[in-house]
């Protein structure tokens, strides 16, 4: 059985090995190869190994004026390898209060249309655009906007899901970058800018479908958007019978 290697004789022999290399006429050795970012990985976030320390770097962060009024930071939350990722706007009141996103009134119709879809919460990724809640639930400004958006790039390059939901106007023009009304972007994937293989589905948001109970179309039409998803992800769709 061979010696057990100590670290003087480790140390002797790679004093020896480099001494030879030196003879042979090398100059250096590199000390460290650096490691490549992902591809999506933002250049202004500092890189991060996993979702949990994205959070806690985010916990902390006061790049825009929201950091000063907020409870809690909503950070997002579900399966960290999840292939579907559901996107709103901003949190509000409870979700600042809980620091958990959907989970007000707009979230109980998100859970219910996900039960619809046979997932749950745990099988999705759930997030917002914006990570802090605007004061009285105005919209976001474009320098709170632009502030927040290196986290839902950096969160999207570590999850690497295959399909992205935009819940409603706000949502679905910031992450696809354009003035389209949602009315004409729902019904169809389109390519997430920066993103390889990301396919974005706009559909409306839970809180418009509360707004306006009355219109059951608009819930058929979140329902068909729904279906498209799931054939995407090659999942079952339930039957379900429009009334
Ligand atoms: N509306 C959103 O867009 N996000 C939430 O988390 C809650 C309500």
């Amino acid at each position: 059985m061979p010696d057990r290697i100590t670290s003087k004789t480790m140390y002797a022999s790679l004093a020896g090995y480099l001494e030879d290399l030196q003879e042979s006429g090398v100059e250096g050795v590199p000390v460290a190869i650096p490691r490549e970012p992902h591809p999506d990985t933002p250049k202004n976030v500092s890189h991060v190994k996993n979702l949990e320390e994205l959070a806690c770097q985010v916990q902390d962060c006061t790049k825009c004026g929201l950091s000063a009024e907020r409870k809690r930071v909503v950070f997002g939350q579900g399966n960290p390898k999840a292939r579907l990722v559901l996107v709103g706007e901003a949190p509000g009141a409870e979700e600042d209060r809980q620091g958990i996103p959907f989970v007000g009134d707009a979230g109980m119709v998100l859970t219910r249309l996900l039960k619809a879809m046979g997932l749950s919460r745990e099988d999705v990724y759930i997030c917002n655009v914006i990570k802090c809640r605007p004061p009285g639930n105005r919209n976001p400004h474009k320098d709170e906007i632009v502030a927040c958006s290196g986290y839902l790039k950096q969160q999207l390059a570590l999850i690497n899901p295959q399909v992205l939901v935009a819940l409603g106007t706000f949502a679905a023009q910031t992450l696809l970058a354009t003035k389209e009304p949602i009315s004409r972007m729902r019904g169809h994937f389109h390519p997430m800018p920066g993103h390889k293989n990301l396919a974005v589905m706009p559909t409306f948001h839970p809180a418009f479908l509360l707004r306006n109970q009355e219109n059951r179309e608009h819930f058929w039409e979140v329902w068909d958007d729904m279906t498209k998803v799931l054939a995407h992800l090659g999942l079952p769709i339930p039957d379900k019978q429009r009334r």
